[in-house]
């Protein structure tokens, strides 16, 4: 049997990681500055985290969710008082595109209405009703054609109080746009549809898949306004790679038995992970880092003659160039091992790296640039 052959794939194999570097089997190091799509929050290998699944797996790697499991509150708790939403509620599941399904679902048995407004540019997972919300008809199949989803542009706030109107169930919105190119919601914008959503009564799912758990300075993206969203989605970051997501829901949502469910969702060793990732960005203060970091990068890359915009927050950046980034991506990789990342938008680099990294790492990743833009 071979694998489907769905991904365009670099000629690189890591073979082991530790920290923001990877290594191939040669022992030649890349550092990273893309984390895996935004995944490797903590680091690779933290030893923390290598201990805590390691003692877990020890004992009790799964049962399903017909059995008590304490690991599961001990996380909701932690998420909660790190998070600044201890009193909502913590539905567990295994990946972005999950998380965005229930989070769907919930506003539906919710408000009983039909209707999704989403974001031009707006990225939100590949399963059914998440393919639909996101904004790529390349990957929306025959099946994913309806009327469900309205679209409008982000920041237009005439436009969205025009859209969101009393039949519409739900507002999917990035943190920032991630796979958009990161673009930032406006604070204005975000707190107008905060607004209009409750006076409407739809409810507003921040999807903060790659934008949360830290990576922005603040644990999630949404937190530099005053928006108290409905639901907020969670995935990439939180388990550092082990595969793992959530949906936190306001205590207005109240739960039934069987209302949703999944197999593998929240179990032992998924808890495990989460827990050891939310431990060490206490622990090692990695938000203040990660604002730290990110101010010098910003810093360092609108210095650079080709680059024409810097966006983003603490660690969640593109750079755009006068010229599609392509190639220089693809060099960066093969000729100074470095891993950085693309968007939708072809002149947009993107930059994710773990949330952990020094100046050291920041001046190496910039002397790199530089030298491939000579
Ligand atoms: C903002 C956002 N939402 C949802 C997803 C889907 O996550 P997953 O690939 O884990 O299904 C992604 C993945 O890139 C994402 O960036």
């Amino acid at each position: 049997m071979n694998t489907f052959d769905v991904y365009p794939l670099f000629q690189v194999e890591p073979v082991k990681a530790t920290g923001c570097w990877v290594y191939d089997k040669t022992g030649k190091a890349y550092l990273d500055f893309y984390g895996g799509h935004a995944v490797i929050s903590v680091g690779h290998s933290h030893p923390h985290y290598v201990k805590r699944i390691e003692n877990q797996l020890k004992e009790i790697a799964f049962y399903s969710n017909s059995v008590l499991n304490s690991l599961q509150l001990e996380l909701a708790d932690k998420l909660g008082a790190m998070s600044g939403y201890d009193k909502y509620q913590l539905f567990l599941v295994n990946s972005g595109a999950e998380a965005t399904e229930n989070a769907i679902k919930l506003a539906g048995f919710h408000n009983q209405r039909n209707k999704i407004l989403v974001f031009d540019k707006g990225f939100h997972g590949r399963t059914s009703m998440a393919v639909q919300a996101t904004d790529n008809p390349k990957i929306q199949t025959s099946l994913d054609q309806n009327d469900r989803v309205i679209r409008i542009p982000l920041n237009d706030i005439d436009l969205m109080n025009q859209y969101l109107t009393e039949d519409i169930s739900c507002v999917l919105i990035e943190g920032i746009q991630g796979v958009g190119g990161i673009n930032l919601p406006e604070k204005e914008f975000l707190e107008a549809l905060s607004v209009r959503c409750k006076n409407v009564g739809a409810l507003l799912i921040l999807d903060e898949i790659q934008s949360g758990y830290g990576r922005t300075g603040k644990f999630f993206a949404h937190q530099f306004t005053k928006v108290r969203p409905d639901l907020i989605t969670i995935a990439k970051g939180m388990g550092n790679g082990f595969p793992v997501g959530g949906v936190l829901i306001n205590p207005i949502i109240k739960p039934s038995f069987g209302m949703l469910g999944t197999t593998f969702g929240g179990n032992h060793l998924a808890c495990a992970a989460s827990l050891a990732v939310l431990e060490i960005i206490e622990q090692e203060d990695l938000m203040n880092n990660a604002s730290q970091m990110g101010e010098i990068l910003k810093q360092e890359l609108s210095l650079l003659s080709s680059v024409k915009e810097v966006r983003g927050k603490g660690l969640m950046i593109a750079a755009d160039f006068d010229f599609p980034i392509k190639d220089i991506r693809r060099r960066m990789v093969t000729e100074h091992q470095l891993f950085t990342g693309a968007s939708s938008n072809p002149h947009a680099l993107r930059l994710l790296p773990p949330l952990g990294i020094g100046e050291n790492e920041v001046e190496l990743m910039v002397d790199k640039l530089k030298t491939v833009l000579k």
